[in-house]
């Protein structure tokens, strides 16, 4: 993958030591952020809690039109529009499928759900959230669309809906917090549950690459950064998450490898957490500093996201999986 500036180890040591001195500590370590009485961060225990304490920056920062996911694009630009091409994609499969009911299990403010329900009025479409804030956004924004409903809702346990109800189940980077194997499992099974036999599961997010557990320390650290600072416990080995789909009688379908498409949207934020950290050292250091605690999540992630790519720690990929058509 063309990774640009983020596939040497010296770019990643560089990002290492910027966030050393921001956050006062010798060398960064996922614990850097474990210890509550440093107080370094104004790190949050739940994706609730993070969600919700941290929806000015997304608006303000990173959507206005209330994406909480990263943009695709093909032509290596960052364009707003990227950010309804995971629902486009979506979309396609919906019609190819002949899909009737459609749930997104950690819709966020809805944006993909209601750019499907307006594009395709004759399809039921839901969205369930964890994060009551975005349950509310979602609803005001999608109020006037007949064919969605937004829900409060853990997506592990999904008991608005009957069994064999749904025709297609989509998240749009929302299944990584199904972050432990039991929680992997949960998923899985009712996924399995609510989707008629043969109907389509498609995820979009990120997996631990196979090689993982081979790569150098630091691009290894890098990935535990990104998942600290989304408050998710680990994302999964890849050919883990292949396991537990299968273990639950999913088939495998498509696969395709997004992080090139998804670098100019991660890229702008990197660019911003620089300019964010370098700030430290400017005059305005105490107004920055104030707001340091709560932009940790986002400028941690930010600052070490693209080099999980280039140094192949992380993947982002759209996949699909088919429930078995016979009970
Ligand atoms: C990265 S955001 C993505 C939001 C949305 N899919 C989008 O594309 O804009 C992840 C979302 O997952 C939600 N979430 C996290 N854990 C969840 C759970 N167990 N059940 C339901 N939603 C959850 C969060 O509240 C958040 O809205």
């Amino acid at each position: 993958m063309p990774a640009g500036p983020f596939d040497t180890q010296g770019g990643l040591a560089r990002d290492l030591a910027t966030l050393a001195r921001a956050y006062g500590v010798d060398a960064m370590t996922p614990a850097t952020f474990d210890d509550l009485r440093a107080a370094r961060t104004g790190y949050f225990a739940t994706p609730r809690d993070y969600y919700t304490s941290t929806e000015a920056q997304f608006s303000g920062l990173h959507s206005p039109e209330g994406s909480v996911h990263f943009g695709l694009a093909w032509d290596g630009r960052f364009h707003a529009d990227g950010f309804l091409e995971q629902a486009h994609l979506v979309e396609a499969l919906v019609r190819r499928t002949g899909a009737r009911h459609v749930l997104e299990i950690g819709s966020g403010k809805g944006l993909n759900g209601i750019e499907l329900a307006r594009r395709n009025p004759d399809v039921s479409f839901a969205g369930v959230d964890i994060t009551p804030l975005h349950v509310r956004i979602a609803s005001e924004r999608g109020a006037g669309l007949a064919n969605l409903r937004f829900v409060e809702c853990d997506f592990h346990r999904l008991t608005p809906w009957k069994d064999q109800s749904l025709d297609l189940v989509f998240d749009v980077e929302a299944g990584c917090y199904a972050d432990t194997p039991e929680k992997l499992h949960a998923s899985f099974a009712e996924l399995r549950r609510v989707l008629r036999p043969g109907g389509l599961f498609v995820t979009f997010g990120w997996c631990r690459t196979n090689a993982f557990g081979s790569l150098d320390r630091q691009a290894q650290l890098a990935a535990e950064l990104v998942e600290r600072a989304w408050v998710v416990h680990q994302f999964p080995i890849e050919r883990s998450w292949d396991r537990a789909a299968g273990e639950v009688g999913f088939a495998a379908g498509e696969r395709r490898d997004l992080r090139e498409a998804s670098m100019p949207s991660v890229v702008r934020l990197y660019r911003q957490a620089r300019i964010f950290y370098a700030s430290l050292a400017s005059p305005a250091r105490p107004l920055v500093r104030r707001l340091m605690r709560r932009s940790t999540h986002n400028a941690v992630s930010a600052l070490m996201l693209p080099h999980t790519y280039g140094l192949g720690a992380l993947e982002y990929r759209m996949a699909t999986l088919t429930a078995p058509r016979a009970s």
